[in-house]
């Protein structure tokens, strides 16, 4: 028979995200082994996605610095243990998307030049915006991040056309953002955020982060020196901005964040999250060693 207080000092001893379905797992990915043109063995396709991951580093900890400002007047232990697994599963993002960029850089790619230039541009937002304008803008970016990853869950299609080492971090990634995609939200409404700021903020936020990450792609496909050819870059430009592409998919959740009465949570994402738990970190999940050897090397340290 298990004994009440058992459980309870079980439970107190979880990370305060993990007991509310936030958990940070700590990853510790080797892309030493991955190829070269690791999505669709195409230089436009997978530098698509080091674009994308430049973002990250310095995006993520912009986002956990807009949260963690108002960690001490949150009401609500909820809240406040989901804003602990929010920032938890941010760092460890950041922390992972360094060295997936790293990888890019060392086959030559200018990763630190736009590491750089991201981090230029939110140092000036984190200088001169009002802290709850900062936050309405971290409410924004992580809609794209939670309905793009809702997608990329679902795209069976495209989890063929990736390599497998380079796929576990997009799936990791994919799964924590759902996991944690109302936190900065609730959190926003608490402080007194408002339907008409979150939605007009959208707009300057969606043409800075589309611009910014045109000129990141277009960087490296200058690297390759393939920027302007169409020929080569057709199959590319189809797979994610044509018919029944990427984008094309998320502009109805998009959209959404437009009404008045929209919450994160209507995009229900409950099973698909359960389904993908098990496919990760189930008794067979493909994520289960990787989580075993950052235990163990733990354990050793
Ligand atoms: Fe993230
Ligand atoms: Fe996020």
């Amino acid at each position: 028979m298990v004994h009440l207080d058992t459980v309870q000092k079980q439970i107190s001893r979880k990370p305060l995200g993990a007991q509310v379905n936030i958990p940070p797992r700590r990853m510790d990915f080797d892309f030493s082994k991955a190829p070269i043109n690791g999505y669709a063995n195409d230089a436009y396709m997978t530098t698509f996605w080091a674009a994308f991951s430049a973002l990250f580093p310095k995006g993520e900890s912009f986002f956990v610095e807009s949260v963690r400002h108002y960690r001490n007047q949150i009401q609500g232990d909820i809240l406040k243990a989901q804003i602990a697994g929010f920032i938890g599963q941010e760092a460890m993002h950041s922390k992972e998307h360094v060295s997936f960029n790293k990888f890019f850089a060392a086959q030559g790619y200018p990763m630190d030049h736009l590491d750089r230039d991201v981090g230029n541009l939110l140092s000036f937002i984190q200088e001169y915006a009002p802290h709850r304008l900062q936050l309405a803008i971290t409410v924004c970016l992580e809609h794209y991040t939670a309905i793009i990853a809702e997608y990329c869950l679902k795209a069976d299609h495209m989890h063929r056309l990736a390599d497998p080492e380079i796929l576990k971090i997009w799936l990791w990634h994919a799964l924590e953002e759902n996991e944690h995609k109302t936190v900065a939200f609730d959190l926003y409404q608490q402080i007194g955020g408002y339907y008409l700021e979150r939605s007009l903020m959208m707009i300057p936020t969606t043409f800075t982060l589309g611009f910014m990450f045109l000129w990141f792609h277009g960087r490296l496909l200058a690297h390759d020196k393939r920027l302007f050819s169409i020929t080569k870059n057709w199959g590319g430009i189809k797979h994610f901005w044509g018919r029944g592409g990427m984008f094309q998919g998320i502009v109805p959740q998009l959209l959404d964040f437009f009404k008045p009465n929209f919450h994160p949570s209507q995009h229900d994402t409950d099973q698909l999250l359960n389904e993908w738990r098990e496919r990760l970190f189930g008794e067979y999940g493909i994520l289960k060693n990787e989580m075993n050897s950052v235990n163990n090397k733990k354990l050793m340290n």
